[in-house]
């Protein structure tokens, strides 16, 4: 079973839960995930997102694979854009989930 990190406190995050909290913004049927919400999580050799995957409910949708050197950042074209989240991982410090 995997395990979500979550913020200690959501309204107030952390420099380093801003960086891997998958950030979703979606216009018309395009939905657009980037690690984090102002500050940029690193894509480097040692330290960089394997990948970001869309979620409908419990249902993937999408999984975008990343490599060291990519953007943090993956958009994807849905039908229906309701009730979707977002997960990355984080090849050192997990997988975390859209707020
Ligand atoms: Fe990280």
């Amino acid at each position: 079973m995997k395990t979500l990190k979550t913020p200690v406190d959501p309204l107030h995050l952390t420099d380093s839960e801003r960086k891997h909290i998958p950030h979703i913004t979606i216009e018309g049927n395009t939905v657009t995930v980037i690690c984090g919400d102002g500050i940029i999580h690193p894509m480097e050799a040692d330290h960089y997102i394997l990948y970001i995957e869309l979620f409908q409910g419990e249902t993937s949708l999408a999984k975008k694979m990343l490599h060291p050197g990519d953007e943090p950042k993956a958009v994807f074209e849905v039908e229906n854009t309701e009730n979707l989240h977002a997960e990355e991982l984080c090849n050192l410090h997990g997988i975390w989930g859209s707020l």
